[in-house]
């Protein structure tokens, strides 16, 4: 079994899981309280959750069964990294949404903003959909990268610079099913 510095035994065995960076209780307990936020936030007016596919899947079903309301869910996919760990600034919309955001309260439900690029394009593109409101909801942030100065309404946690993995973050598609966040240690 693969075991950071510290000693942590990795979920499973591979040599590119570095040092854990927020450990599976902690995001648990986060993910709680960003629930118990938005039930209070939104209780007179049940919001449609759109999760960004693929990062934000894992985030948004824990989500979704901390939030007290009767919400809807809907998914959209983008592409923004292909398979390596820095943003291309360039967003593809791989599926766009099912449900109709007219008159919707909308919380977009994401894994990471890194550069923030990829909130920009995707605030720019729901906003014009004309939704009664629109808010962020963000399981993670990187300290001090973001280009664009986009409001985030719900922030789980702040992380430094290291690209991550797990909780459903990938590099090439790998390890979105680590049940916390940890270092990449390989090359991309
Ligand atoms: P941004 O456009 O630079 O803000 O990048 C946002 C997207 O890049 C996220 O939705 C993730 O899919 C991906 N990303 C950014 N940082 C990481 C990371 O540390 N690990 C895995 N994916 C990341
Ligand atoms: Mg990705």
């Amino acid at each position: 079994m693969a075991t950071d510095p510290s000693g942590f035994a990795h979920h499973f065995a591979e040599p590119d899981l570095g040092p854990v960076v927020v450990a599976e209780d902690k995001i648990r307990a986060r993910i709680a309280e960003l629930g118990a936020e938005i039930t209070r936030d939104y209780a007179d007016r049940p919001p449609l959750l759109v999760c960004v596919l693929k990062g934000a899947f894992i985030f948004l079903a824990d989500l979704a069964r901390a939030i007290r309301l009767p919400v809807e869910v809907d998914f959209m996919a983008v592409s923004s990294y292909g398979a390596s760990t820095r943003s291309s600034g360039v967003v593809r919309i791989v599926k766009d949404l099912d449900i109709d955001l007219a008159g919707r309260h909308v919380v977009l439900v994401e894994d990471i903003v890194d550069s923030g690029l990829t909130l920009t394009y995707l605030r720019r593109n729901l906003a014009a959909r004309q939704p009664a409101s629109l808010e962020v909801c963000a399981l993670f942030v990187r300290q001090g990268n973001q280009k664009t100065h986009e409001e985030l309404r719900y922030v789980g946690f702040e992380i430094p610079p290291a690209f991550v993995l797990g909780f459903g973050l990938d590099v090439a598609e790998r390890y979105r099913n680590l049940p916390y966040v940890c270092e990449f240690r390989g090359s991309a």
